[in-house]
């Protein structure tokens, strides 16, 4: 019997029972709902050591026999067609435990730390991230789109409250098939003000030591139905090795990738890359031209912005992107023109800079990614409860 907390074994004997309770009980089906009385009692041979001797089984809501997960193998799109029903696994449901843990780890650390939650809106008209969109019509206004970040509300925000954090689903319509991309996620922004990107990376290893700390702690259980090995996860203590982006390519290059400077890493350099450590790694000072439009440029080598990639080990490749936001309001002009945005839909963004403008960072960590690394999943997809993929809206 399952009721959400966890699974018990339930006894019936036959000559304890009312005669029609017996039969009620032979006549139960895979995931039939029942009302059940009975004894807790003790019982080494049961899984966790307890188990239920049942006097009263009443059959709230029937199932028919014709459910469609058996315990057998199954297709993943098979699963996936039956999401709705796969969520009642163990599997899933620790799963879904330790993304419920992050979650709070993650709302706990802010809230020790003095951040103010700041909700950023979803319809947008600025464009945040070069990865695709997804566009609606938006009344008399124009193209509205569906947020690919919070960062720019956040900077916003981040000049009248200090420091904050957004935390909500963002969209990229993105044609990648891989087992890292959702066309759905939801990432948590900080934005700090006054903080360089040398604070940045102090935040953000603090934050991922935080969380993975806590998963492992309160969900241990959960981490072991899952098979993963925590004495990895036990490891993961700031600081996290930083390497700047042009050691990292010779490094990439020495290993056989064919990596050339200017390219931004891909999955297989992330790779390669966190195969020497066991903690996330940072890498540093991408070229501006691998990198958005808002990213800060590096004094001391200005074909670079002041920026980082956070990679998580076993291959787990990027959770992190952070970077110190350019705040002279020419050079974030010039980049604006550079990469042929529409100057119009950031004027408000314009006005940080040029009404008392200030350093400050600021970071995106992408949950399920996360969820993923700390749970050991092979793909995001089992991550999140819903996924919605480039091939996958339902249900
Ligand atoms: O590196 P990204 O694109 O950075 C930003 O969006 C910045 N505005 C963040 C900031 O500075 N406030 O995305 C940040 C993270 C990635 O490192 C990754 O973990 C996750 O978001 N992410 C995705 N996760 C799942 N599916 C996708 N398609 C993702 N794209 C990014
Ligand atoms: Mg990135």
């Amino acid at each position: 019997m399952r009721d959400g907390s966890g699974t018990a074994q339930v006894v019936l004997v036959k000559s304890e029972v009312d005669p029609d309770v017996w039969e009620r009980f032979g006549g139960l089906t895979q995931e039939s709902c029942i009302r059940l009385t009975g004894t807790v009692r003790e019982d080494k041979r049961s899984p966790g050591g307890f188990e239920i001797a049942a006097s009263n089984i009443e059959i709230a809501g029937s199932s028919p026999q014709d459910y469609p997960i058996q315990p057998k193998e199954h297709g993943v799109d098979f699963l996936l067609d039956h999401r709705h029903l796969w969520l009642r696994s163990s599997r899933q449901r620790a799963i879904a435990k330790v993304r419920h843990e992050i979650e709070q780890a993650i709302r706990d650390f802010f809230y020790e730390r003095d951040f103010t939650l700041v909700d950023t809106p979803i319809l947008t008209a600025a464009i945040g991230e070069r990865s695709g969109l997804f566009a609606t019509e938006y009344f008399d206004e124009g193209t509205a789109y569906l947020a690919q970040t919070g960062q720019l509300y956040g900077e916003a925000a981040a000049a009248a409250f200090g420091r904050i954090y957004c935390f909500g689903p963002t969209f990229r319509a993105e044609k990648s098939k891989t087992r890292r991309h959702l066309s759905e996620f939801w990432m948590i922004e900080p934005e700090v003000a006054f903080n360089d990107s040398e604070d940045n990376m102090r935040l953000q290893e603090e934050f991922v030591s935080y969380i993975v700390a806590r998963a492992v702690e309160r969900r241990r259980p959960e981490l072991e139905e899952l098979e993963r090995d925590v004495s990895k996860l036990e490891r993961v203590k700031a600081p996290f090795p930083r390497i700047d982006y042009g050691d990292a390519v010779k490094t990439l290059q020495a290993k056989g990738s064919n990596i050339v400077w200017g390219d931004d890493l891909g999955a297989e350099d992330e790779s390669l890359l966190v195969a020497d450590y066991d903690t996330p790694i940072f890498v540093c000072n991408y070229p501006k031209e691998a990198k958005a439009f808002y990213m800060k440029e590096n004094p001391a080598d200005p074909r670079t912005v002041l920026c980082n990639d956070c990679l998580a080990p076993e291959g787990y490749g990027e959770i992190i992107g952070g970077s110190q936001r350019e705040d002279d309001y020419d050079k974030l002009l010039a980049r604006i023109h550079e990469e042929k945005l529409p100057v119009e839909a950031y004027g408000w963004y314009l006005d940080l800079r040029k009404y008392g403008t200030f350093v400050h960072s600021g970071f995106g960590l992408g949950l399920e990614r996360t969820v993923s690394w700390v749970c050991g999943l092979p793909h995001v997809r089992e991550s999140i409860a819903f996924p919605r993929m480039m091939n996958r809206l339902r249900p």
